[in-house]
């Protein structure tokens, strides 16, 4: 276990103090979970770093997450998140293996939470966090009893929603950020940006893609290749081609898998006219599709056929460095961007 200094930043620090104290960390900066990489070793690295890391359960099986748990209290005592989807078929063992280990924080993703979700994560006093694309739906959420919201914009990698972080902060933050906790997401690919959302009203922020390929990150080395040279304009979202089928689109950089999946939603489009699947099942098999994928490229290396799901900052990643190091430059680029105002 390996504890970094504490790093002098007192601007930024002040306008993550909210956020910290919610999360318990130095730095309200959290590694929002990518599923295959957000593994034990990334996370403790980031809780380490005094960040937030968070375990992606993604389609993890109630025994596989509880060793993965267990392996990433072995490497930190520092808290930390696990991310679950809400259309997981096991969704309430998944809480139940959270609740065994006292994880403090639940992130629900990928949709609506389901009835009682919320309260099942609450009986154990953990903090939810979850994702809202509506000021709406936001509220409502913090009505049901979440604790924290993050905003994601389509900048990001992985399932995006259609508009940008820039246009969602400037909605959300005047009208949600000074009675709740909110966190930014998508396109963060250095300091200056982290500051100006932090002006905004946001509690911390959340960065994917800039930690993908840290160190620490187990993803194959053919993975973090494809990420140091791809520039901004490879990560392309993909193309939804049936308007019957609404397939949440996924960032990603352009290689044979991205023309695989507009294939493979043709195939899918026509079990349906055929009424061989319906409409949840038809989307469920998109959804095995992208997992399939994902593991391909990171833990496979084969970033030709699988997806190497990345954001738009990922031209800002160049070189594998420690995550203690780019915790470090952000918080310095923040800091001097903050210190000219
Ligand atoms: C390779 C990859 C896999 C991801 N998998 C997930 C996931 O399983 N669950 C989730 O909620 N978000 C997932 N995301 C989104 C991240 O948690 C994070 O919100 C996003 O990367 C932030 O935007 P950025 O990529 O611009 O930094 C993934 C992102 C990437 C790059």
């Amino acid at each position: 276990m390996t504890d970094t200094p504490t790093i002098s930043a007192p601007k930024t620090s002040a306008l993550m103090a909210r956020g910290a104290a919610f999360l318990g960390t130095e730095h309200a900066i959290l590694c929002g979970a990518m599923s295959w990489v957000s593994e034990r070793n990334l996370v403790a690295a980031i809780s380490n770093a005094g960040g937030f890391g968070v375990i992606a359960c993604g389609a993890m099986t109630p025994a596989l997450l509880d060793a993965e748990i267990a392996g990433t209290k072995a490497l930190t005592a520092k808290p930390f998140g696990v991310n679950l989807i809400t259309m997981h078929p096991q969704l309430f063992e998944l809480i139940a293996v959270c609740e065994k280990h006292r994880v403090g924080h639940v992130v629900l993703a990928g949709g609506i939470p389901p009835k009682g979700s919320v309260e099942a994560i609450k009986a154990f006093d953990a903090k939810v966090i979850v994702f809202a694309p509506t000021i709406a739906l936001a509220k409502k959420l913090f009505r049901s009893g979440a604790d924290a919201l993050v905003i994601e914009g389509s900048e990001a990698g992985g399932h995006i929603g259609p508009v940008s972080t820039s246009v969602l902060a400037q909605e959300f933050l005047p009208v949600l950020a000074e009675e709740h906790l909110v966190f930014v997401a998508g396109g963060i690919g250095r300091g200056e940006a982290m500051a100006a959302y932090l002006e905004m009203g946001a509690a911390g922020v959340q960065l994917g893609t800039r930690f993908a390929c840290a160190s620490e990150s187990i993803a194959h080395p053919a993975f973090k290749q494809a990420f140091f040279r791809a520039n901004a304009r490879d990560a392309i979202a993909s193309v939804q081609v049936d308007p019957r089928l609404p397939v949440i689109p996924v960032r990603a950089l352009r290689n044979k898998g991205t023309e695989a999946f507009t294939a493979k939603q043709i195939e899918v489009a026509q079990l349906l006219d055929a009424g061989t699947v319906d409409m949840a099942a038809a989307q469920l098999e998109i959804e095995h599709f992208w997992a399939g994928a994902l593991r391909r490229a990171v833990v496979d290396g084969d970033v030709e056929r699988g997806s190497v799901m990345a954001g738009q900052s990922v031209g800002m990643v160049t070189r594998e460095e420690p995550v203690a190091d780019i915790i470090a430059q952000l918080l310095a680029e923040s800091e001097a961007a903050l210190g000219q105002r």
